[in-house]
């Protein structure tokens, strides 16, 4: 009976990582592993996972892949991470770049290449070990290829008729869509490239492959399930979503509280918990010192923001309020990287509202678990959101967010003003209805410190855990191991 599982990720903490899929990828294996399932990742030999201090070792030297040219193979590096075992691929022209998918100019030209020959490379791997696996988990477009890989190989092959394959949907609007011609380089049979596979417009569409092949596909909360079945939130995709209803799952992601925990993040300047919550305000006036705000700060609200500089995120949302923002005398802290534009225009009102904006345009994981501790109040206005961790963050971290109605954030936060609100929630993405319940909450903040007070230690007191999630995983597995 197959045991072993295996997930397929272009990013996994703390070898790589650009967001959300990055966090979850470190700590759903390792969940999954405390319950005594044998798991290993497959994830890319990134530059900078070399110079990571894990022990990392050499494991194969030329693999034949095969894919998307006859001749090609790659190295394998392993290492063991808390009991679970990490593949890493090696193909320094793919993947020894200094970003995983883009430069600032855009998409890497060659995405489509790198991720079939790191899907073929996953299942060259995955036999050379030798024994056929349980399950194949494939996140997002970079890996939804192998699905469809098994899909067809399970009819030929007899290594993978008992492999059963997830492909969970982290983000439907990045689809990995390519032109047709790419398709014969994926190594699919023209079976496949149909409208209930993996054509699209004309298009070869990766993410749809793992929509129409894996045995079930999930996605990271479960407003999100539902939104993404209709067309404002489904990219072009809810047609093929809704036809795959049964077999599509919303399962909340967790927060990994080793690493996001204000009593013991080795990031802070002083740490604070629920217990004694003092170390809160001392990490504040750091970052105000840190980032060179006005000290009359320190007794004003500091209001967060941390992500992709996208419109996802509704960063332009915030750059539209933050002139009315500056009259409700708070400090705007804001870290991220993304679309010029954006990151120009909040640059702008940094230099206009010295001392009270601070903007830092760039990348910086350390930077960013400072200024949760440090905020007062998070701010996360996303047109729409998956599931989305940095509010699950900000909750621990006692910064009640400010969200929009959207997806995980509608499953993660309760509303004010219920008994047991953690934070604040706006209908529609528009700038009034954000300043609005900005204005709330900082009204809150000032007028009623006691309430204030309940929220932050209700905010604080959320436990998202991944042994909740991973138990809702399991249960999948277990269906599509029934219905193999
Ligand atoms: P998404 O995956 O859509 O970007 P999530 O909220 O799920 O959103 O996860 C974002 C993760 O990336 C969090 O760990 C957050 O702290 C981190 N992050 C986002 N932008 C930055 C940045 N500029 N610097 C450091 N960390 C960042
Ligand atoms: C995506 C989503 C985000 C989610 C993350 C991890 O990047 O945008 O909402 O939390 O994946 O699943």
């Amino acid at each position: 009976m197959p045991q072993r599982i295996f997930f397929a990720t272009s990013e996994v903490y703390p070898f790589s990582k650009s967001g959300g899929l990055g966090d979850v990828m470190g700590a759903l294996p390792l969940a999954l592993h405390r319950t005594g399932a044998p798991v290993s990742v497959i994830s890319p030999f990134y530059g900078r996972v070399s110079t990571s201090n894990y022990h990392i070792r050499l494991t194969i030297s030329d693999l034949h892949v095969g894919h998307p040219w006859a001749p090609i193979t790659c190295d394998v590096y392993e290492t063991d991470y808390h009991g679970v075992s990490m593949y890493f691929i090696d193909r320094g022209e793919y993947f020894d770049r200094r970003f995983y998918y883009n430069t600032h100019k855009g998409d890497y030209f060659d995405n489509a290449e790198r991720f079939i020959f790191f899907c073929w490379a996953a299942v060259a791997l995955i036999e050379r070990l030798g024994e056929p696996p349980a399950i194949v988990h494939a996140h997002d477009w970079q890996t939804s290829l192998l699905p469809a890989y098994i899909h067809f190989l399970r009819q030929t092959n007899p290594f993978w008729a008992n492999t059963g394959t997830l492909c969970t949907v982290h983000n439907l609007a990045f689809q990995g869509r390519f032109s047709s011609r790419l398709f014969d380089a994926s190594g699919l049979p023209p079976a496949a490239w149909t409208m209930d596979g993996v054509e699209f417009y004309g298009d070869f569409n990766m993410l749809k492959a793992g929509i129409a092949y894996a045995d079930a596909v999930t996605t990271v909360s479960p407003s999100y399930a539902r939104e993404i079945l209709t067309e404002k939130y489904g990219c072009g995709l809810d047609g093929i979503l809704r036809h795959r209803e049964l077999d599509l799952y919303g399962i909340l992601n967790g927060a990994d509280y080793q690493v996001w925990n204000p009593e013991e993040d080795a990031f802070l300047p002083c740490h604070y918990g629920l217990d004694d919550v003092s170390g809160k305000q001392r990490c504040k006036e750091n970052l105000i010192a840190e980032l060179g705000l006005d000290p009359a700060l320190k007794e004003r609200p500091i209001l967060g923001f941390i992500g992709r500089m996208r419109g996802q995120k509704g960063v332009d949302l915030l750059n539209a309020i933050i002139p009315d923002l500056m009259e409700l005398d708070v400090g705007v802290v804001a870290l991220g990287e993304g679309n010029p534009v954006h990151e120009a225009r909040i640059l702008d009102l940094m230099e206009s509202y010295q001392g009270r904006v601070a903007a830092v345009i760039g990348y910086t994981e350390d930077l960013a678990h400072r200024m949760q501790a440090a905020s007062d109040i998070f701010l996360m206005p996303s047109r729409y959101e998956p599931c989305g961790l940095t509010q699950m963050y900000a909750l621990r971290y006692g910064a009640p967010p400010v969200a929009t109605a959207a997806g995980g954030l509608r499953d993660t936060i309760k509303a004010w003003p219920a008994d047991d609100a953690t934070g604040f929630i706006f209908t529609h993405s528009s700038p009034v209805e954000f300043l609005e319940a900005v204005r709330d909450a900082v009204s809150l903040w000032s007028s009623n410190p006691e309430s204030w007070k309940g929220m932050v230690r209700r905010a604080m007191s959320q436990s998202f855990t991944w042994d909740k999630s991973c138990r809702e995983y399991i249960e999948v597995y277990r269906k599509v191991r029934l219905r193999l």
